[in-house]
Formats: C-alpha cells, structure tokens, sequence
C-alpha cells in the first residue's frame, strides 16, 4: 500500500523538482543582456529541466530503451531527440545511414550537439529546429514519401499538440517506407486502474503548463495503430509496472504494411 501511495505521488515531485528549473529558467532570462531570443521562456524553462531529469528516465527505462534502439537500421527519423540522452543507444554505421533529429526547442539544441559528439553520431546526424507537425520542412530537408526506415519516438508523444495530433501522426507515417518500423516507448493514460487514470486527470490540470505542453494521460498507445495500416503491432506494456502504475509506459514495434 506504501509503494502504492508513494508511486501516486511521483508527478507531484516531478513537478515541485521542475518548479526548481522554473526559477533557474526566469533568473538567466532576467540576467541575459540579449533582448532577442529564439525560443519561448516555456521552452527554456523545459530544456533545464529535462537537462537533469533525462539521464535519469533513460537509466531507469534502459532495458526497454536499449532493446528498441538496437533495432534501428537504415534512415532514421528521431522525434523530438531532446538532449540525446538516448542517443548512445543507437546503433552505429553501417546499420544506421543517417539520422533526422526533429527537435523544435533550440534551448535544447547545444547539449544535443554534446551528446551526438559524444555518442560518435556526428558524421550521421542532423538535427532538424522543427516540430513533426512541419510536413513542407521536412520535405525540404529530404525526408520524401516512403524514404525512412525507421522512426524514433521515445518519451515524445505525449508532447505534441492535441489538435490535429493524428494527421500530424499520419504524416510521419507517410514517410515511412513499406516495411519500416515505428519504435515507440511511451507514457500513457492508465487504463488498468480507474483509481490511477483519475489521479492522472487530475494531474493533467497543471502538467502540460509546466511540462511544454507533455499531457500525462495520453492515449497513445490507442491513438498510434489506427493512423495507418501495420503487418505488426507489438507494442506492450512495460512488464515491471504494476496495474495501478500512475505513469504506466507501452513500447514496442509497429511495422507499415507493405501494400
Ligand atoms: C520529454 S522530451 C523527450 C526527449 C527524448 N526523446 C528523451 O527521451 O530523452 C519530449 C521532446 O519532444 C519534443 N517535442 C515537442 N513537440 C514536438 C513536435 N511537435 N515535434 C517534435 N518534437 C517535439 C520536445 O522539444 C522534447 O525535446
């Protein structure tokens, strides 16, 4: 019961913790002597935050993190890569040809420059400042109809925008080619525990305010396999959580359809 109570709990210390990066966020924009910034306060206030709380996550999600990135192969579309935390993860050449970081938060966009360095990745990658939702842009930048073997997202569904989330989705889809792979691991809406998915909704009142618009009850992991036609669909959820999880995660493979 303890364990239960200190795991519902757990978004309130995450949010209290990002409060802290709130400040720290709101000090150096009152220090900056540049009146000109590229990204949002929103946007800068999560890139510190996510700073510290990203190699956490990874470590504690590493198995299911590490199994899904082995898999990727060819071009590869990373969504919303963050700081690269997971970028050591990835596989590296031949199996990989290139990687697209779509990452529109620029706050972001140095340390995931560290850590593509860092990883060996920078002869591959090319971080892209847009969102998945900028289809012209991405088309501008190659990434053509059926030109992607694999996309990435890990932790990122949450944060797109709710309005219009599924074509944005569909999208993405598009530029997959037949018999490539959507590797997903994400936090979802509890549909295990009514108990949880309340304690979610609640939540949800303050968490996409002070997490760059990241929803804690998304439905993802329903929303994902009606947005094209798939051969596989294994996406699980993650064993070691317990039904009353209050952010419960699924993970796994969609393969597109080859006709
Ligand atoms: C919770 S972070 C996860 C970062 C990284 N995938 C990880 O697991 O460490 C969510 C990321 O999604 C990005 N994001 C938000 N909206 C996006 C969009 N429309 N397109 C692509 N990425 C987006 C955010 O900027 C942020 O870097």
């Amino acid at each position: 019961m303890l364990t239960r109570m200190v795991n519902y709990l757990q978004p309130a210390y995450l949010l209290l913790f990002c409060t802290i990066f709130g400040f720290k966020a709101l000090y150096q924009r009152l220090l900056s002597s540049s009146t000109t910034t590229n990204t949002t306060f929103r946007e800068a206030w999560f890139a510190l935050f996510w700073a510290y709380w990203a190699p956490p996550s990874t470590t504690a999600d590493y198995s299911a993190v590490s199994r899904l990135l082995s898999q990727c192969r060819g071009t590869i579309l990373d969504i919303g890569p963050g700081t690269g935390s997971t970028l050591p993860l990835f596989p590296q050449t031949p199996a990989i040809k290139h990687i697209y970081g779509l990452e529109p938060n620029r706050s972001m966009h140095a340390e995931l420059q560290r850590s593509i360095d860092a990883a060996g990745l920078s002869g591959v990658y090319t971080i892209l400042p847009f969102g998945a939702e900028d289809v012209e842009k991405l088309r501008a930048a190659g990434i053509t109809e059926g030109s992607v073997d694999t996309i990435v997202t890990v932790r990122v569904l949450c944060s797109l925008e709710e309005k219009g989330l599924e074509k944005v989705l569909e999208g993405l889809y598009t530029c997959l080619k037949p018999g490539g792979e959507w590797l997903v691991l994400e936090h979802v809406r509890n549909w295990k525990s009514g108990v949880s998915a309340a304690l979610q909704g609640f939540y949800q009142i303050f968490w996409p305010g002070m997490l760059a618009g990241c929803n804690i009850n998304r439905r993802t992991n329903e929303i994902l396999p009606r947005v094209g036609k798939w051969n596989v669909n294994d996406l699980v959820p993650v064993m070691e959580e317990e039904h009353w999880e209050i952010m419960p995660h699924v993970w796994g493979r969609l393969i597109k359809a080859r006709k």
